[in-house]
């Protein structure tokens, strides 16, 4: 048991307790935030002359070698502390002897505690927002190579009008578009430096507190300390960000899961991205798809879990917050492992574009075109709605499709048909008709794909 304080008592941690209160098997994955963020105070200390120079430099070499050593492997950081930040202490106390006793000065670690974890989830934020940059490229090289594959669009599951695989991918560009711009607001509202605030009430030290911000990279320093040390927001809302993340990614795999399948056959994954039955020689599952859609619901339930941890909290810190770590961490892992994952299976996926056009062709996907024929030439929408649909129900009969009717058989529906019907419903007009902005049609398509490319070239948080 190594531990900070002791002094007011008499008689030893009782091993469980301690045990249940300690952090170090999670919270050693912030050493990097926790050496960074006492680099940062220990010079901030010697500016305002609460250290000597010397001083500072003796306990920066010390923290050096510790962040050396703990990348290396050299230095293991073991459960014998009882959390990331009596860790670095005690081993810069052994390593610099009593000198590194002034560390801690004008500090708690309740101030400590914050900001690591600022620093790593905006360290995080960063990552997300790369790899959602990443997914995007792939993205976007599939809807240029996809203009003019047409496939059916669906509405509750059902075949509704024709559109492309560029247009269908790009909806999701937008999805994970809208991810990255969540994030960037995320990173502003986030990026002051909590350092400074004490335990709860600031402190006697006459810190530069700007200065600390400025030295790690915040905008400034956060304006209230009892909120300094006990807001986790930025937690919550990157959660929140990630499981929406997730939702989008869930969303997609099912969409492949249902394009993978026998009765589908809309796209065949690499078998690098699929697996084997243990039984079943033939299979070629999408479990990788249906992995990302399974652990959304971890994180959905990191941020339901840590909304309640915080919703009964009074000021200031409380040990509850320690609960910001494990399902938070397990949060980012899981959704960074299924994007990277995902945009590996997307970019390597295989379209069967024949497939997903003879698809669009037998659904009927083009009846709200024969009823616009028909308003071209005079016939309110409504008649044609109902003409439109009289002529699918004896296709459905006859087992046609539109197109395969006779100029005759339109006519006795409706006189005002012509020989150019055919031209009109073809699955290429259909799409290419389509120009309002947003829509499958090929220029508004290609206007949308360019401000993608323009979008992309910018450079991530
Ligand atoms: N392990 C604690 C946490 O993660 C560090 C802060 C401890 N502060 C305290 N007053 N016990 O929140």
């Amino acid at each position: 048991m190594a531990q900070l304080w002791g002094g007011r008592f008499t008689k030893k941690t009782d091993q469980m307790v301690y045990d249940f209160n300690a952090s170090i098997s999670f919270d050693k994955r912030l050493y990097r935030q926790d050496i960074e963020g006492s680099m940062a105070h220990v010079r901030m200390l010697a500016k305002q002359q609460i250290l000597s120079d010397q001083e500072r430099d003796q306990i920066l070499e010390g923290l050096t070698g510790i962040l050396a050593d703990v990348e290396s492997g050299a230095l293991q950081i073991t459960a014998e502390y009882e959390d990331i930040h009596s860790f670095v202490e005690a081993n810069l106390i052994d390593r610099i002897g009593d000198v590194g006793k002034k560390l801690h000065t004008g500090r708690s670690r309740n101030d400590q505690v914050a900001l690591d974890m600022r620093l790593y989830v905006r360290g995080e934020v960063q990552h997300t927002d790369h790899l959602l940059r990443e997914l995007l490229k792939v993205l976007q090289r599939i809807m240029e190579e996809n203009i003019d594959t047409f496939m059916p669009g669906f509405t509750h599951l059902q075949k509704a009008q024709p559109v492309t695989l560029a247009h269908h991918v790009g909806a999701y560009f937008e999805m994970f578009r809208r991810d990255r711009s969540r994030l960037k607001d995320i990173y502003e509202r986030m990026n002051y430096c909590p350092l400074g605030a004490g335990a709860l009430a600031g402190t006697t030290y006459p810190l530069d507190r700007e200065y600390t911000a400025q030295l790690l990279g915040f905008a400034g320093p956060t304006r209230n300390s009892m909120d300094s040390v006990s807001d986790r927001d930025y937690v919550i809302e990157y959660l929140s960000a990630l499981a929406t993340v997730m939702m989008h990614l869930s969303r997609f795999s099912e969409e492949i899961i249902i394009w993978n399948s026998n009765e589908y056959r809309f796209v065949e994954l690499d078998d690098a991205y699929s697996t084997g039955s243990s039984i079943m020689p033939q299979k070629k599952n999408p479990d990788i798809a249906e992995l990302v859609r399974g652990k959304t619901g971890r994180v959905y339930g990191a941020l339901m879990g840590f909304l309640t941890t915080m919703k009964g909290l009074p000021l200031a810190y409380n040990k509850d917050m320690q609960e910001d770590k494990e399902g938070v961490f397990d949060a980012i892992d899981t959704t960074e492992m299924c994007l990277t994952l995902f945009t590996g299976m997307v970019d390597t996926i295989t379209f069967n574009k024949e497939v997903m056009e003879a698809s669009a062709k037998n659904g009927f996907t083009n009846a709200t075109d024969v009823a616009d024929y028909l308003v071209n030439h005079g016939i309110p929408f409504r008649d044609a709605h109902g003409i439109s649909g009289r002529l699918v129900l004896k296709c459905i009969a006859e087992n046609k499709a539109l197109d395969d009717l006779t100029l005759e058989e339109y006519r006795q529906e409706c006189p005002v048909f012509e020989a150019d019907i055919y031209e009109a419903i073809s699955m290429k007009t259909c799409v290419e008709r389509r120009l309002t902005l947003g829509a499958p049609g090929e220029a508004v398509m290609r206007q949308v794909i360019d401000e993608n490319r323009a979008y992309l070239d910018k450079v991530c948080l």
